[in-house]
């Protein structure tokens, strides 16, 4: 092999991997351009706008490698069924059905797009309308239970079944930020989002800023906005005839 082969060979291995999974993916979804929500002449255009508060959140979960066991990612429907598991895709309710698969807009505004790297805990995509759910069983608010979580995931105390009973948590690996709580001397009525319970010495455990703006981040992820119909290509649960 000549010095010449072997330069072009490692060009060509190295310099297509590049291509094809950098350079391309970039020019073609770096900017994401406004799309038209549908084809008529006059329609609205579509782009999501993420900022402030919650990009600052989105480092303190990248930074805490949450991306390991949490996925972001709802599968287009070809690779697997994915969008009627569960909330995990989005919900119904009044505003009617939200569930559809991830978009590459979803990720707008973010560092990373953090798609994940394994699926331990649960996908994350829609963890904003979850918090809501299991802060409205224990009447608390959602950033109050999502606080909870972040400083003791296995606590017994934050799950409700269909029936009003606790749900076991001790088994959750999802790792606790005690890091991110600070003890505090309470102030009138205390802070809003103190745990529930005092330390030895009376001391409130309010959140820090970190866990504030990380709690922030999780209560935004609510990837089920109605995108454009030409971006759309989630499959429809079939509609009972009337
Ligand atoms: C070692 C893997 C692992 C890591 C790392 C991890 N988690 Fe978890 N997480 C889990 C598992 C497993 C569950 C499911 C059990 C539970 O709810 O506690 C979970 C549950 C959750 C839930 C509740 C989801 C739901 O819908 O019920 C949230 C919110 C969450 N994790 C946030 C985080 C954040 C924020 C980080 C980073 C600071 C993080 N997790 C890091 C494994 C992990």
């Amino acid at each position: 092999m000549t010095l010449k082969t072997f330069l072009i060979g490692m060009l060509a291995s190295f310099g297509l991997a590049w291509m094809f999974m950098i350079a391309i993916p970039v020019a073609k979804m770096g900017e994401l351009p406004p799309v038209k929500m549908n084809d008529e002449e006059d329609a609205a255009y579509y782009q999501r706008k993420t900022s402030g508060r919650i990009l600052n959140g989105a480092k303190i979960y990248a930074s805490n490698g949450c991306y390991t066991c949490h996925s972001q990612l709802i599968r287009p429907t070809y690779l697997g069924h994915q969008i009627w598991r569960d909330d995990i895709a989005g919900v119904v309710n009044e505003d009617g059905d939200t569930r559809r698969e991830t978009s590459v807009y979803d990720y707008t505004g973010e560092k990373y797009a953090q798609i994940g790297l394994m699926r331990m805990g649960p996908d994350l995509s829609n963890f904003g309308h979850r918090a809501e759910a299991y802060a409205a069983k224990l009447g608390i608010s959602a950033e109050q239970w999502i606080a909870a979580h972040l400083h003791n995931p296995r606590s017994n105390e934050l799950r409700r079944g269909a029936q009003g009973e606790k749900i076991d948590m001790t088994w959750s690996n999802c790792p606790s930020q005690p890091q991110m709580f600070d003890e505090k001397e309470p102030i009138g009525q205390g802070d809003s989002l103190a745990l529930a319970g005092k330390t030895a010495s009376g001391q409130q455990v309010v959140p820090g800023e970190q866990a504030r703006v990380l709690a922030s981040y999780l209560l935004s992820l609510k990837r089920d906005d109605a995108l454009p119909t030409s971006m759309d290509y989630s499959p429809k649960q079939p509609q009972e005839s009337k």
